[in-house]
Order: C-alpha cells, then structure tokens, then sequence
C-alpha cells in the first residue's frame, strides 16, 4: 500500500488508525482516510457516531490518542485550533462565533482587522476592508446590499456562507463545515450547499459534516460513514447511490424493520411524516443546490 495520493497529490489530509479516548470512553477508533484538494468529503453518521470528535482533532481543539495525522504529509499534533489554522485548516462551527450586531464586514474581518499606515500612524484600514468584504462575497456569488448591515439581520444560510467566504478570503486550504445544514430548513440549506460547491470549486478541501445523506449525496465527491467510532464506509461518489447512503447512515437493518412498521402503521400522522420527509428529500435531490434562496 503504496499509494499516498488523491487525484495523483498529496493529500490535504491523511489520517491513518486514528483514536480518540475520553476518560474510558472510546470515541473513535481505527478511522483511516484521506480528503484531496478539491473535493468534497462529507462525514456521515447519527448522533454520537464521532463526527465532532473527528473534525476536533483535524481542527486542533482535541488531539487523537492513537495512530496518525499528517497534513500535506507532515505528521502533525496541534495544540490549538490556531495552529490547525496556521497550516490552512478552517473550521466554521453551526453556532457561528458572530457579533450578530456588528456589520458584515466587522465580523468578516474579526480577529484578523486589516490596517494601514505603520509606527504610531497605524490605524484600521476599514474602506479597504469594506471593500474587500463586499468584493469577497461577491466572487462567492453572495450579493449583499450592503455590508454595513449588521451580520445578524442575515439569514442562518446567508451567515454560513460569509463564514465560508471569509474562510477562502483568509487562505483556507481545507473547510470544515460541521453540521452547517442541520437547523436549516430546505431552502436555506441549499444556500449553503451552493457555498460548499463554490469553495471546491476554488480547490479547497471541504470536509462536510452533516448526518443527512440528502444533504451530503448532491454535493459529495466522497463519503465516510460513522457508527459508533468506527468507519463503516468510506467511498467516493460513483461506488455508492443515494439508497445505499441513506441506508448505511441508519445502519441498513435497522431501517429496513422501521420502514416495515411504518408500512404496518395505520397511524396516518406517522405516514403523513414519512411522506413529508421524502419530498424534501426529494426537493433537495432534485432541485439543484443553487435553486435555493
Ligand atoms: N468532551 C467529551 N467528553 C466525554 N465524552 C465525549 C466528549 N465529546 C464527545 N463525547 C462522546 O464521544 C462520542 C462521540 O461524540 P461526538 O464526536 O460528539 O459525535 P457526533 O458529533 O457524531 O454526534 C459520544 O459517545 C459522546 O458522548
Ligand atoms: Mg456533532
């Protein structure tokens, strides 16, 4: 086994039997993969499968316990997410870290205040980061008018997608999105669906969280399934359709004997839920992710 590349490169990131204990609990265990250089991974799995605790090491806010991280080749340990950030690795977590009062731009900028001038002249060079905000956004296709708006009068999608921008503006190499879907509803997720494509598309590595595999399978170039800290799958995009996602994610038999007692059910709520759930899957899948907003 040879073989160390992703489309003939250099992995972004490789990790090999990785492990990650909390006290006795084990989160992960012998998780092995590889995110390319434009390309979408996503990481599947239900809730306390290990998705956090997998883009926690790769982000440098934990560290594995067992096996292997390399980034770009390099065996790395971060101590910090500052560091994970330092080698290119960007993380925008669901509950975004906005000032939901301060402008578009401020929050684009926070931390990281461009300036002008130099010795006790110094100041902050705020047309030029209005500017570069409001020019950001744009080349991501996000058209606002007007980035003085304070960043809490956007949408939940519209938030997601600055995140997104300002993570490619500050030289992102890998994009980590953890559950950037999950507590929106069809039409805004498919705006930020739109921004995941948008950052591939600039050669980022995205590593996709989410635990819905309608959400993942439009955008996906890769997939790696979680259970329990274990990979059950890890496959790219034409070794596997959007059933076999779907029913690797609910651990295959076990929603098969749900499908059946739904069937069985003369409880029509529960049917009226299932058939809802199916034609936004269906929207979503359909319907391409820039349709949305
Ligand atoms: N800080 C922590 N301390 C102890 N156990 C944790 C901690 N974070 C996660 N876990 C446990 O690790 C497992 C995986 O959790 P997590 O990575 O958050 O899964 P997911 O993001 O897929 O829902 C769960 O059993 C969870 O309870
Ligand atoms: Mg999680």
């Amino acid at each position: 086994m040879k073989s160390m590349s992703v489309n003939g490169r250099v992995p972004l990131i490789e990790m090999t039997d990785v492990g990650k204990l909390y006290g006795n609990i084990r989160a992960l265990q012998g998780i092995s993969l590889k995110v390319g250089a434009g390309e979408v991974t996503c990481v599947l799995g239900d809730n306390g499968a290990g998705k956090s605790s997998l883009i926690k090491i790769m982000s440098g806010v934990h560290q594995h316990d067992e096996g292997s991280y390399k980034v770009e080749g390099q065996e790395v340990r971060f101590g910090s997410p500052r560091e994970a950030l330092n080698r290119g690795i960007a993380t925008v977590y669901q509950d975004l870290a906005v000032v939901p009062l301060m402008s578009v731009w401020r929050n684009f900028f926070l931390g990281s205040e461009a300036e002008k001038g130099n010795g006790p002249t110094t100041q902050l060079d705020i047309e030029g980061m209005k500017r570069t905000a409001k020019s950001e956004l744009l080349d991501m296709g996000i058209d606002l008018r007007d980035v003085e708006q304070p960043i809490g009068t956007l949408s939940g999608g519209e938030r997601q997608s600055v995140a997104i921008a300002r993570a490619v503006h500050f030289g992102a190499k890998v994009l980590i999105l953890d559950e950037p879907t999950s507590a929106l509803g069809v039409k805004q997720a498919g705006v930020v669906l739109k921004y995941v494509v948008q950052a591939r598309d600039r050669g980022l590595g995205v590593i996709f969280i989410t635990h819905n595999p309608h959400h993942a399978y439009p955008v996906g170039d890769h997939f790696i399934v979680l259970n329990r800290g274990r990979m059950i799958a890890d496959r790219s995009k034409r070794e596997i359709t959007r059933e076999e996602l779907t029913s690797l994610m609910a651990g295959g038999a076990e929603l098969e004997a749900l499908s059946h007692e739904l069937e069985r059910s003369t409880d029509r709520s529960l049917a009226a839920v299932g058939q809802q759930l199916e034609a936004e899957a269906h929207e979503l899948g359909i319907g391409t992710p820039a349709g949305g907003a």
